[in-house]
């Protein structure tokens, strides 16, 4: 029997969560793997706050480089998230030649390169599964299990608050500022959840799943990147009446040599299995082309999904400590099989426009001939009824077209003096 011991950086929800995985599936780890797991050491800021789970106060402080440099330490568990003094403890402990474990996805989406080449150098590991998709395995699955195919598309609900926000607005028809605050109650919240319903979160998650998918570290400038602020029940209501639901979506696609990404609340048809994922519920479909579509499925965020994905992990690096056999699996490895990120205004999709029109003869007219003259063909149209001379919602599905024509259409049709509010816009996903 072989015994590794942790360093654990940062106490909060997901650390803990971690402590108590050991406590309670420590043995059957050791019984499956011949090795034995224990905390050295954690630190935190905040070492006084119960957090369930019991550590000796010895093994506490508050100081991470000692946590991270004590001789016992073999993996180094970093949960303490953000992109500043985390990237400079990762690094220091990457320096040491003593593999990483992260669940920390901004860090990977800013400063991935920087984190993998450190590794990279010093011979040592960096694992991160549950940056992604929370306790879904989706990282080991692009890593190993696929990795002889061309991955030709992936569509993820890769967060959980936006996910929760969206089931219960359409089924309790709770308003979006009532649920955002019940998600973080729950927890599942980033401590600024403007990175969950701005789409930030998901975007950082996206960055990752390409990185391995296409070997590219994609800038975040280059992510089109639209989140679920400001939603209104009145398009998930018009959305199902039309046979889908609207999901926070990151979908990544690689076509003619492009690779595409972004992430956009999105019409799913309702008989797509991504449709029925709900509340909390993450869910990833790969395309490959050896092996056609993959699905996973769990839960994306909280103390014990998180916690699954990052026992896992250490698990990995004591693997490869015990067999010595560092970076049997890279974390990440560059490769120029893919040429560009395709620019935002050369994405084509299909698209749901609610416009909010004067009702007087004409007008629908108009609006089609601004849509036909951008090469916009219309698919569906319907004109809810409204008394004579009101604003009256008309409900477009387009076909598909160029985001830059969307674009100058969309302008013409806001500009219009018949035309109250700006157009609701989201885009339709019909998984071709
Ligand atoms: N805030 C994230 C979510 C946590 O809601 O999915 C997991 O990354």
């Amino acid at each position: 029997m072989k015994n590794y011991k942790i360093g654990l950086l940062g106490f909060g929800t997901i650390g803990a969560g971690v402590v108590e995985g050991i406590e309670r599936n420590g043995a059957l780890i050791a019984s499956r793997t011949d090795i034995q797991l224990s905390l050295n050491m954690l630190s935190d800021l905040d070492l006084d706050t119960d957090r369930g789970v019991t550590v000796e106060r010895e093994r506490m402080t508050t100081d991470s480089l000692k946590v991270i440099e004590s001789p016992d330490t073999d993996i180094v568990v970093e949960l303490i998230g953000g992109t500043g003094i985390a990237r400079e403890l990762i690094l220091r402990a990457l320096s040491l030649g003593k593999p990483v474990v992260t669940a920390n996805k901004a860090l990977l989406a800013e400063h991935g390169e920087e984190i993998y080449r450190t590794a990279h150098e010093n011979n040592t590991d960096v694992f991160y599964e549950g940056s992604v998709g929370g306790g879904i395995p989706v990282i080991r699955a692009l890593r190993e299990g696929l990795v002889a195919n061309e991955i030709e598309r992936i569509y993820g609900i890769l967060n959980g608050t936006c996910n929760y926000i969206l089931t219960s607005m359409e089924q309790d028809g709770v308003p979006f500022d009532q649920v955002l605050a019940e998600a973080q109650a729950e927890g599942f919240a980033e401590a600024n959840p403007g990175l969950d319903i701005d789409g930030i979160d998901t975007s950082h998650k996206a960055v990752i799943l390409a990185a391995l998918a296409y070997g590219k570290q994609v800038p975040l400038s280059m992510v089109t990147i639209r989140g679920i602020r400001g939603l209104e029940i009145t398009d998930i209501q018009y959305a199902a009446e039309l046979g889908y639901r609207i999901k926070l979506l990151a979908v990544l696609k690689h076509e003619d040599g492009e690779v595409e990404i972004g992430v956009y609340p999105a019409l799913v048809p309702l008989d797509h299995l991504l449709a029925s994922v709900n509340g909390v519920f993450n869910a990833v479909m790969v395309s490959g082309d050896v092996v056609g579509d993959t699905l996973y499925y769990g839960r994306g965020a909280g103390r014990k999904p998180t916690a699954s994905a990052v026992l896992g992990d250490i698990v990995d690096a004591a693997r490869n400590l015990a067999f010595s056999s560092p970076r049997r699996v890279p974390a990440f490895t560059e490769h120029t099989h893919y040429e560009r990120v395709r620019p935002h205004e050369d994405i084509r999709t299909r698209y749901y426009l609610r416009v909010s029109l004067l009702d007087k003869p004409g007008m629908i007219a108009r609006v089609a001939g601004i849509l036909g003259a951008q090469e916009i063909s219309i698919a569906s149209i319907i004109q809810k009824e409204c008394d004579l001379g009101c604003h009256a919602p008309v409900i477009i599905l387009t076909h598909t077209a160029q985001e830059r024509q969307f674009q100058a259409a969309l302008e013409q049709i806001d500009a219009l003096k018949e035309v109250d509010r700006p157009t609701v816009r989201l885009r339709i996903e019909d998984f071709k």
